[in-house]
């Protein structure tokens, strides 16, 4: 039974910037407090109709390119988002008919920040398996067109931007011994939590899911209990970092590179404190993007490896944490 590698990477985000000051025409906040809690100081947003499925496609086209196949070698689809095309079909599904790859598997995850780590589990599982040779794992966001960019919605809609990442998993083959090797993936979640980060309706256990009301309340828009967010993400990433690192029997010593999930720079800046981690071996770029959910992992770890900051033979170890509530790490040998 194989491992898995990641052969290739793409990310894309859309070229409409929009900076602090941007959103204090909008709303009541400054550069200042969003800089300040976040460390945010612009984010990418869409301009006219684009969904996630399109943003994947670009994203999609570079990390084939980079592995060296074409769509035609893809036997799943795995589309990590919170913020699909549409509410069904899934987005693995649009971007399947834009790849013109017509019968192969399609499957969206729903796990927002933490997608992108919960699709490379299912894709290492179906590879180590043999049931599938190449898995597109997609982690894509539109978000900017759901939030509410008044100032009843500016502790949220500060935090979130448009993109998508993309990487090509695939079998760890003799010839190519080194590449990328997943090593290992551990995941976990917590619904008890789940109505502290949610976006409540349309919602098939309201009847009726949507109405004029709810929206007129702000109820359509993402709502969040931004304390109790911070103070779980604090604890539960420490912790599982330290227990894949464990199970593996690697310590904190070995790891060259932590690519955490992008949701706050404060947040990632306390974990590494709590985990006495080189701040220098922390790749974050938030500040370019702001919180891209499931994207913002594969594009921090796509441009680490652009810019050499990954080399052959580094352990990375990627973390993340999000609504559900649902966290978890990965670990790879580049
Ligand atoms: C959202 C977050 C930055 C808010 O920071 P905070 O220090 O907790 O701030 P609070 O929510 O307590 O708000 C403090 C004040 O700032 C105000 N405020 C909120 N958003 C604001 C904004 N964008 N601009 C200016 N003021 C703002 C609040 O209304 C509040 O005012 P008050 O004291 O008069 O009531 C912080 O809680 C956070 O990052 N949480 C985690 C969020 C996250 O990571 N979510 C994604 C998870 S994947």
């Amino acid at each position: 039974m194989s491992g898995s590698t990641i052969l290739g990477m793409g990310h894309y985000v859309p070229p409409r910037v929009v900076t602090n000051n941007d959103l204090a025409i909008l709303m009541d906040t400054t550069d200042e407090w969003i800089t300040q809690r976040t460390g945010i100081k612009e984010r990418h947003w869409i301009e006219g109709d684009v969904g996630a499925s399109e943003l994947a496609e670009h994203a999609t086209r570079g990390a084939l390119a980079e592995a060296g196949l074409e769509p035609k070698d893809i036997d799943l689809i795995l589309f990590a988002t919170l913020s699909p095309d549409l509410n069904f079909p899934g987005s693995a599904c649009l971007l399947q008919a834009r790849l013109g790859i017509p019968g192969v598997a399609a499957m969206d995850i729903r796990n927002q920040c933490t997608g992108f780590l919960y699709g490379l589990k299912t894709a290492d599982a179906y590879i180590r398996s043999g049931l599938a040779r190449n898995v597109l794992l997609v982690g894509a966001e539109v978000h900017s067109t759901g939030l509410d960019v008044t100032t009843r919605g500016r502790d949220v809609a500060v935090l979130f931007g448009d993109g998508a990442g993309v990487a090509v998993v695939g079998p760890q083959t003799s010839d190519d011994p080194g590449a990328a090797h997943v090593i290992d993936t551990e995941l976990h979640a917590d619904g008890r939590f789940a109505e502290i980060l949610m976006v409540e309706v349309p919602a098939s256990r309201l009847n009726p899911r949507l109405t004029l009301e709810m929206m007129e309340a702000g109820r359509h828009f993402p709502k969040m209990d931004g304390r109790s967010v911070f103070k779980h993400a604090v604890e539960r990433l420490p912790e599982v970092i330290h227990s894949i690192l464990k199970r593996n029997g690697y310590t904190l010593a070995d790891v060259d590179i932590l690519v955490p999930h992008q949701a706050n720079l404060r947040i990632n800046e306390m974990v590494a404190r709590q985990l006495g981690f080189p701040a220098e071996k922390i790749v974050n770029n938030i500040q370019k993007y702001g919180n891209t959910t499931a994207a913002s992992i594969p594009m921090a770890l796509h441009e680490a490896v652009q810019d050499g900051r990954i080399q052959k033979g580094h352990l990375v170890l990627l973390a993340g944490f999000g609504a559900g509530l649902t966290w978890g790490a990965s670990l790879v040998r580049w």
